[in-house]
């Protein structure tokens, strides 16, 4: 039986964890089993969001390859946080409660309600949660009374930065005066922003470059156009109230960030600056892993446990099924539209919000590795194939990363759009050395409605050279202890 204990800082200092606490209950609950332990493993992690999708103790099935006539085996994931807090005595129960459950089918009455089929976790009903938060944020917000940027690292988001802005377009005058200086500077002056949130990054920026070019007597503010994009119509038109200011120079487009070509074909080589702040780490991504020697996708299945769905089918008066039905309405009409249409079940828009706050809190993940057979079949992201991830995956010992498969896939298509001169400066949060994955957990975790993963920058740096590109990572300079990492991407020389 092989026991991963990631090392995370919390196994010593002031207060370190008491691993035996909640490790020696697991192994004692499996040795109460007939299971054959050498199938077996244990992985502990420390989740440090307090939010997330995880249980004390999830049990996950490594699912067998049949054409090497391999058998499942089992991974006992174990979320030392959680573990601790609930302690020993209840983390042994957990842990039988657990290996029972995957010994005997549960009765209905006392079964998680699962809320859709396995698959990669890119194409989980989470993203549907996602967008629903971002579409619905004002509604989220007035029922919490909590700002989305109150979630952020830091408590706001580092592009509101004036250091950071300034130093951004101060590199932009440079290679502007420089195309000046040869005649071959264009006339319109592009910038476009994905994910803009509430704007207020926007108009630091816009004001600073408004500022800094009326200092240097003016010639780039009254030929730039600033592209605010977004997929939610409501944050883009809160942003662009943002700016009103400047409204003579931004212009709103709705987009999905993952695809910016579709709407933007017409900049392809146009756009000297594609500027992204926390919005690579909030985009579909699937996990893949390297278990053993052989290579997995780790498949999904969003589920409510049984005690949080029991407490909505009785507080709402409907079966499980009905339940389920609900979840499913409420992705697609969004809370007010859902106060309409079942007006038996809710009150108003408010009892909607309170429904999709019970199930977002409740919301895990269940989690299986199915095989990949070949890298090659495994999409990464339109025209990448998962051979890109060879590298990574083959670096060392076993490995469990993220594939980032949204954030590659929008970087991919906003190198397209890039003037020859043009730079994409992405803030984020991006592990820069893939040994990271198998130091710390990377997400998923929720921050508020939305969903947080850590995105794979060596991944981003491989596509980048790929096409011609250098991609840097530099910690974000203009705040002491932050974990945001500033993406640089330039064409090579
Ligand atoms: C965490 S906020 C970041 C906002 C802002 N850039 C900041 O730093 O505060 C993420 C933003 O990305 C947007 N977003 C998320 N997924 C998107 C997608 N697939 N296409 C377009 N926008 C997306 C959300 O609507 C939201 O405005």
């Amino acid at each position: 039986m092989l026991i991963d204990l990631r090392p995370t800082n919390r196994l010593r200092g002031k207060q370190p964890i008491d691993t035996r606490a909640v490790l020696g209950p697991v192994l004692d609950a499996l040795a109460g089993t007939d299971l054959d332990l050498g199938t077996v493993r244990v992985v502990c992690d420390w989740v440090q969001y307090r939010a997330n999708f995880r249980t004390p103790i999830d049990l996950r099935t490594i699912l067998g390859d049949e054409r090497h006539g391999s058998g499942d085996r089992l991974e006992i994931a174990l979320d030392l946080r959680q573990a601790a807090a609930i302690g020993p005595a209840q983390c042994r129960s957990l842990a039988d409660a657990v290996l029972a459950r995957h010994r005997d089918t549960p009765d209905a009455a006392t079964a998680d309600l699962y809320l859709e089929p396995w698959g990669p976790t890119s194409q989980s009903c989470l993203w549907g949660f996602n967008a629903l938060y971002w579409r619905a944020l004002e509604l989220w917000e007035k029922a919490t009374g909590r700002l989305y940027e109150q979630a952020l690292p830091g408590g706001e988001s580092d592009a509101r930065n004036v250091a950071a802005a300034r130093e951004m377009i101060t590199d932009l005058f440079a290679v502007w005066d420089a195309l000046a200086a040869r005649n071959a500077l264009p006339e319109e002056l592009y910038v476009v922003e994905l994910g803009v949130g509430n704007g207020h990054q926007a108009k630091v920026w816009l004001d600073e470059f408004r500022a800094l070019d009326h200092a240097r007597g003016g010639g780039y503010y009254h030929r730039l156009h600033y592209l605010l994009c977004d997929y939610s119509p409501h944050v883009l038109e809160m942003a662009r109230t943002t700016v009103n200011d400047h409204s003579g120079h931004v212009s709103a487009v709705v987009l999905d960030a993952t695809r910016p070509g579709v709407a933007l074909a017409f900049l392809n080589f146009k756009v000297f600056l594609v500027y992204v702040s926390n919005v690579y780490d909030n985009l579909p991504s699937d996990e893949v892993a390297r278990i053993g020697g052989s290579a997995y996708v780790v498949q999904s299945r969003a589920y409510l446990p049984a005690a949080t769905a029991a407490e909505l089918t009785g507080a709402l008066g409907v079966s499980a099924d009905g339940l389920a039905r609900l979840i499913a309405q409420l992705l697609k009409l969004g809370p007010e539209l859902m106060a309409e249409v079942a007006p038996d079940v809710f009150g108003g828009p408010d009892d909607v919000m309170h429904f999709w706050q019970a199930v977002w809190n409740g919301l895990r993940l269940a989690e299986r590795y199915a095989p990949l057979h070949g890298l090659d079949p495994y999409e990464v992201a339109p025209g990448v194939s998962g051979e890109a991830l060879r590298p990574l995956l083959e670096s060392g010992e076993d490995i469990r990363m993220h594939v980032s498969n949204g954030a590659v896939a929008s970087f991919a298509d906003t190198l397209r759009l890039l003037h020859p001169y043009g730079t994409l400066v992405a803030h984020d949060l991006f592990v820069t050395d893939v040994d990271a994955y198998r130091r710390l957990y990377r997400g998923p975790g929720k921050y508020e409605g939305s969903v947080v993963n850590w995105v794979n920058g060596p991944l981003l740096t491989a596509i980048g050279r790929r096409n011609g590109f250098d991609v840097t990572y530099q910690p974000f300079r203009h705040r002491s202890g932050t974990n945001i990492v500033t993406l640089t991407a330039r064409a090579r020389d």
